[in-house]
């Protein structure tokens, strides 16, 4: 991420070292929220916005709009039906089905560890999560409200969450609020402490023989790490690889941002932490299985106008693409899996 976007999010928060926690973990803070994260993260990559900052309050609200189905038009789809905590905060299909079974043309990334990216969306058209919160509500295919003050009317018309909002924000409820709510939430919900993030602080046995041949290939031969660097394994930047590029009327991804040629066929690239728990695979769900994405790029992706020149043949033997899946099934972490839909739902 460069400086330009880095001054957008103000530090809001403060963080400290825990040394009750495994050596390096911190834990984040702002407002009178606090939380220990995993082992792996740090609390100053965190993006907070100036003007949301977290308090219990907020985040528990918002975990009660994440999973409330009347946020839909029909009653019958909320946001963790796409992004539902078993499945690794995606829907485990290729495209996402919104309300009336209508299907849209992407894959549902998963919701874990947003809190470290500022863009978000597979083309990134979302410049924070404040504003991508708002756009399933009234996407026709997804939670269907017509507009946004309907669905503010809906939630006012809840007495529960009208006197939350009232409590939280000081206000009525109101669209942007919903929204940093949900946020706030959403940044709740990490992914460390993987045998990856144990072996990384020393514990050399934290990964198998097999893992840390994967975790060479990964760095070295494969060269993944050119992409998916970092401490949540992605660059934030926008690729073309190649999916998807074959069909007659291809997802152009960034490109419909930016409208630049070079753009076309380029989409984010996504996190791998908990990966083994998200298939299908890409944008548009393409590769089942691990296995497939690794079969993907041991051809060099998929060859088109825009290929990115960081993808080329592979050459892995069996054993090597056996060892890279299995280093990616070691960044199955902790974080997240204790989060579960509220008992009750304001009424
Ligand atoms: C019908 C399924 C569906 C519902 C409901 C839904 N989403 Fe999504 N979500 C998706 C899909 C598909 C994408 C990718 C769309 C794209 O990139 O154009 C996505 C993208 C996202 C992203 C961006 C992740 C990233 O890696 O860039 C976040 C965050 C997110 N959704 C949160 C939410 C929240 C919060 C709600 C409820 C307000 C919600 N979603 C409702 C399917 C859904
Ligand atoms: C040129 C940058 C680049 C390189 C190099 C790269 N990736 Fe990716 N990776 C991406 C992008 C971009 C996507 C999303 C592409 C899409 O959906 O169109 C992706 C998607 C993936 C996915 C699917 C993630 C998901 O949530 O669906 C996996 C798994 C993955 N890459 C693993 C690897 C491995 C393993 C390597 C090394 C062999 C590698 N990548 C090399 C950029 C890269």
């Amino acid at each position: 991420m460069n400086i330009r976007k880095r001054l957008m999010f103000l530090a809001v928060f403060c963080f400290t070292a825990s040394a009750a926690f495994a050596a390096g973990s911190e834990t984040l803070k702002s407002g009178d929220f606090s939380l220990k994260l995993p082992l792996g993260l740090s609390a100053k990559d965190v993006m907070i916005p100036a003007d949301n900052p977290m308090s219990r309050e907020k985040v528990e609200l918002g975990r009660a709009l994440y999973f409330d189905k009347r946020l839909s038009a029909d009653d019958t789809v909320a946001c963790a039906t796409c992004h539902a905590p078993a499945n690794g905060f995606t829907d485990n299909l290729p495209v996402s089905s919104g309300i009336k079974g209508q299907k849209g043309g992407r894959s549902a990334p998963t919701v874990i560890n947003r809190a470290f990216s500022d863009v978000q969306f597979w083309d990134g058209r979302a410049a924070t999560l404040e504003a991508q919160a708002k756009g399933p509500i009234t996407n026709p295919i997804e939670m269907g409200i017509p507009n946004h003050d309907v669905a503010v009317k809906k939630i006012a018309a809840i007495k529960g969450y009208a006197e939350w909002f009232k409590k939280v924000f000081g206000k009525d409820v109101n669209i942007d609020d919903m929204a940093r709510a949900i946020a706030a939430f959403e940044r709740t919900v990490v992914s460390g402490n993987s045998k990856y993030d144990r072996y990384q602080v020393g514990d050399k046995k934290a990964l198998s023989a097999g893992e840390k041949r994967g975790l060479d290939i990964f760095e070295g031969k494969g060269n993944c790490i050119r992409c998916h660097g970092g401490a949540n394994f992605t660059d934030e930047e926008y690729h073309n690889i190649g999916v998807g590029m074959s069909a007659t009327n291809p997802d152009l991804g960034r490109y419909v941002v930016t409208k630049k040629e070079e753009d076309k066929g380029a989409f984010k690239t996504p996190t791998l932490r908990d990966i083994s728990a998200t298939a299908p695979y890409m944008h548009d769900g393409s590769d089942k299985t691990l296995m497939d994405v690794v079969e993907f790029y041991d051809k060099g992706g998929a060859a088109n106008a825009n290929l990115s020149k960081r993808v080329e043949k592979l050459g892995l033997t069996a054993q090597e693409k056996k060892d890279l899946v299995a280093f990616m099934e070691a960044l199955s972490g902790e974080g997240w899996r204790h989060i579960t839909a509220p008992k009750e739902f304001p009424k």
